[in-house]
């Protein structure tokens, strides 16, 4: 950089060489000082920026108490009640929040979850044990690479209505615990416990289950 100050100096100047390189070489030193005060700067700016829009609580797992959320569509953010679902699917994509603090712990992917409402009697034993009023919720993420699971679609299997994954195509059935029924997939999707009280839903225990891929996509 000194070089290149010095050279762009003597073409531009026909004074006394010594004086030019002086001058350059400060200005190359103002310039790499201010650099270096702009880049610690825009660094201090960044950090703000995403404590701004990351706020405390934000990327933790789901906690007990926790409200869920609508995370899409036209009721993006509002609470999801059991009236919000319909017997039979389709799922309600979810993010936790807390209650207290009214943040949505929406800054961690793998805090996405899919809820749904079934016939109890379609449910296997384990499932039902934990469903309340047949509802019933599961992570998001795919066990295989990490896609999310956004499909709810006729098994490539059977008869019925399946959690599917589009990167690859694993299936998994909730009313076997998300269990893999088709695909890549190694690994049911995570469970999470449900509370249910005067029709709101809210998260009574935390994730069963890895959250997650097993493999880069
Ligand atoms: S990431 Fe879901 S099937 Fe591969």
């Amino acid at each position: 950089m000194a070089r290149a100050s010095v050279d762009t100096n003597s073409q531009s100047s026909e004074s006394a060489a010594e004086p030019d390189v002086d001058a350059g070489a400060e200005q190359t030193r103002r310039s790499m000082l201010l650099g270096a005060l702009a880049t610690t700067a825009c660094l201090g700016c960044s950090t703000q920026a995403c404590a701004g829009e990351d706020p405390p609580g934000s990327d933790e797992r789901p906690q007990k108490g926790d409200l869920l959320v609508f995370s899409e569509g036209d009721q993006e953010g509002k609470l999801i009640t059991a009236a919000d679902l319909k017997v039979g699917g389709p799922p309600v994509h979810a993010w936790p929040k807390d209650p207290t603090s009214a943040v949505v712990r929406s800054a961690s992917r793998l805090n996405e979850i899919l809820i749904i409402k079934l016939d109890p009697a379609d449910l296997d034993e384990k499932t039902r044990a934990r469903a309340v009023d047949g509802i019933i919720a599961y992570s998001a993420i795919c066990s295989h690479a990490g896609c999310p699971v956004t499909a709810w679609v006729k098994s490539d299997v059977g008869d019925k209505e399946v959690f599917k994954c589009m990167c690859h195509n694993s299936e998994f059935d909730p009313r076997a615990g998300a269990q893999v029924v088709f695909g890549p997939a190694p690994r049911r999707l995570a469970a999470l416990p449900l509370a249910l009280a005067d029709g709101s839903l809210s998260v009574a225990g935390n994730f069963m289950g890895k959250v997650g891929g097993t493999q880069p996509g």
